[in-house]
Order: structure tokens, then C-alpha cells, then sequence
């Protein structure tokens, strides 16, 4: 079957060890399932792995990928859930299994005809979403869910900053918290970006590191070390900074007289559990939310979609079709 894999770890070129070809086809364990990709979707994820980050070389070659949607063995339209992990190991939160694992971290990943997975990892995917749709789902949109709704400490009204209004979170972001009955703001580098997140249902929109009309109630970092000090100055005494990603740099200074002097929370959040993405699914039937997609491509042009997220050029979701 074609494939996209992780064929060596670069950090300086991470394109270099990009493979497209052919792969051996999956032979699912007891338990496990074989899933014909119709979509899936790039998350900066598949970048770190060819950067070497969260994987090592004995891993490789290895399928990339962590989102898809498809079809299993009997015909059925399934959602694929990408986090590995026994639920029962952590008070029935696989997110919080020691020995979870990401698909295309341990298993093989999306980016391929055919995935095998956990059979827990398969839901029925809502017939209003596209396949395309609905491959955007179980990362970004999943990490978000949770972040917003579960990590947040934030209620309908509050007022959150979302900061790199662009990328794949951050647009989910947007549209679920607004959506969600919260008051958006949102930071972007690009002025085109931040009329699009007006577009989307932000409700201010300011350049990085702009001063706010008012202190917010909580901040949504995926950028990390460029936009830190000022989520740090956003917030509200009192507030929360959910962290899920760290793009620009992970070692920021840490601040602490204003994190204690004015008793900030800083929350890690990282995916979500499948009953969350059942949910997830659920709202984006019941409420009528679309994942924002940036473009569409077949798997075979899948290196254009990493080469436009490494140079940041995007808004919103890259979706490969199988
Ligand atoms: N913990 C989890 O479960 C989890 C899940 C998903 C993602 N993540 C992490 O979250 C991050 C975002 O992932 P993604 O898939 O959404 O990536 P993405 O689509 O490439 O988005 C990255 C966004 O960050 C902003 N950005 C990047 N570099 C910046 C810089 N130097 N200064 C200011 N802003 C910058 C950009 O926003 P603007 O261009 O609009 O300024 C860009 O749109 C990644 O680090 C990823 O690993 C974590």
C-alpha cells in the first residue's frame, strides 16, 4: 500500500526524511482493526517526529500520521481515536496511562490506505461530516475540546485569548469556543490571519504582544516561548493559562512573582479521551461546527502540506485523501 513514513530523524531539515512509497500492509493483532483511510489530517505532530522529537531512531521507519477517518471491515464510516492507552490504568482516562502512545509514535500511523487500530479507537463517524471533516477531529480539534471545555476552569461568557490565531488548535479553538458561549480574542502575526479569525467567530482580534481592552479569564498557549510573557500579562488575577504545545520554544521564563503574586494557574492539556471525542462529535452534530481546512491534497502530494506548515503558511486544517 503507499505510505508516508518517518524514514530518519533531521531536526534542522525535517522534509529530508520524508518517504513516500510503498509499505508492507498492516496485520492487525487480536483485538485490533483494519481501517481504509479516506482523509487524514496533519497536525505539527508529524513535524516534531521527523525532527526526532517524542520518537527515537529504533522507531523507524515508521507510518506518520495521527488523525484519520475511513471505513473498517464491514463497511462501517468510523472516526479514529489516535491515543493508544488503557483507560482502566488511569481512573478511566487513557490520556493519563503512562504507557499511552499516539498513533504513529509506537504504531504505525494515517498517512497510508490502511491503518490498523485498537477496536475501542473506532467511532462511528456522524453523517453529516465529510471525511474530510471529520479527519480533522481527533487531534486538533480533540485537544482543543478538552482544553476549552475540561481544562479551562472557563463558563459560557468568560473571556479567553487564544494566541497564533493560524494553526490547527487555534482555529478549533476559535470555533468551538465560540460556539461554546465564550467571548473570543485572538493574537495572530499575519493581519490576513486575523480577519480570518474574525471570519471564524473571534470576537477582537490583536497582533502579538498587543496590549487588551481587559484582562482575560483564560489563555489557550499552543505557541509557547514567542507569546508566553504576554499570555502571562493577559491574564486576569486568578486566570489560567492552558498549555498543549510549544512551537516556538518550550523554555520561556517561567516568571514566578507574577504566577504567585497573582495566583495564576498554568494547566498542562494534552489530546483528550475518546468518550471526550465522542462528545466532540456529538457537538459538532448537534451545534453545526465544520472544521476550518486550509486545503486538501491526495497523500501522494502530502510533502506540499508539510512544507507549508513548517513555513507556517497556513489557516487552519491539511487534509490528505487516501
Ligand atoms: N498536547 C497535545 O495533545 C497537542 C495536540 C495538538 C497540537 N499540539 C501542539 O500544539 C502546537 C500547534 O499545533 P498545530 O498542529 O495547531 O500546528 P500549526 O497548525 O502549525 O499551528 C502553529 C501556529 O502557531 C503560531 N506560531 C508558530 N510559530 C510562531 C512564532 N514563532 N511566533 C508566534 N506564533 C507562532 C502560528 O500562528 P500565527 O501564524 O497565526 O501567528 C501557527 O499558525 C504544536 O506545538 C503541537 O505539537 C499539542
Amino acid at each position: 500500500m503507499f505510505a508516508v513514513t518517518a524514514t530518519r530523524i533531521d531536526a534542522e531539515d525535517p522534509l529530508a526524511g520524508l518517504g513516500l512509497g510503498e509499505h508492507p500492509d498492516p496485520s492487525p493483532p487480536d483485538g485490533w482493526e483494519v481501517v481504509t483511510v479516506r482523509a487524514a489530517s496533519l497536525n505539527y505532530h508529524d513535524v516534531w517526529t521527523l525532527q526526532g522529537v517524542g520518537i527515537s531512531a529504533d522507531r523507524l521507519p515508521i507510518i506518520l500520521g495521527c488523525d484519520a477517518a475511513g471505513v473498517d471491515a464491514t463497511g462501517r464510516e468510523v472516526v479514529v481515536h489516535a491515543v493508544v492507552g488503557d483507560p482502566t490504568a488511569a481512573g478511566g482516562d487513557e490520556t493519563l496511562d503512562p504507557a499511552r502512545s499516539l498513533l504513529s509514535e509506537r504504531y504505525d500511523g494515517t498517512f497510508a490506505q490502511r491503518v490498523t487500530v485498537p477496536r475501542r479507537n473506532l467511532l462511528p463517524k456522524p453523517g453529516v461530516l465529510s471525511f474530510e471533516e471529520a479527519a480533522c477531529l481527533p487531534t486538533a480539534y480533540l485537544t482543543a475540546y478538552r482544553m476549552l471545555f475540561d481544562r479551562s476552569g472557563a463558563q459560557p461568557g468568560s473571556t479567553i485569548l487564544v494566541q497564533g490565531a493560524g494553526g490547527g488548535v487555534a482555529t478549533a479553538l476559535i470555533i468551538l469556543g465560540r460556539v461554546g458561549g465564550y467571548r473570543v480574542w485572538a493574537t495572530s502575526r499575519s493581519e490576513t490571519k486575523r480577519e480570518r479569525a474574525l471570519e471564524l467567530g473571534a470576537d477582537q482580534v490583536f497582533p502579538p504582544g498587543a496590549r487588551l481592552p481587559e484582562r482575560v479569564d483564560a489563555v489557550m498557549e499552543t505557541v509557547g516561548q514567542a507569546t508566553w510573557a504576554h499570555s502571562l500579562r493577559a491574564l486576569r488575577p486568578g486566570g489560567r493559562i492552558v498549555v498543549c504545545g510549544a512551537t516556538s520554544g518550550a523554555a520561556p521564563p517561567a516568571e514566578l512573582n507574577r504566577v504567585y503574586f497573582l495566583q495564576l494557574s498554568v494547566v498542562g492539556s494534552t489530546m483528550g479521551s475518546r468518550d471526550q471525542l465522542g462528545r466532540l462529535l456529538t457537538f459538532c452534530e448537534q451545534a453545526g461546527v465544520r472544521p476550518r481546512i486550509d486545503r486538501t491534497l491526495p497523500l501522494t502530494q502530502a510533502a506540499d502540506g508539510f512544507a507549508a506548515m513548517i513555513a507556517g503558511n497556513l489557516f487552519g486544517k491539511v487534509v490528505f485523501t487516501a
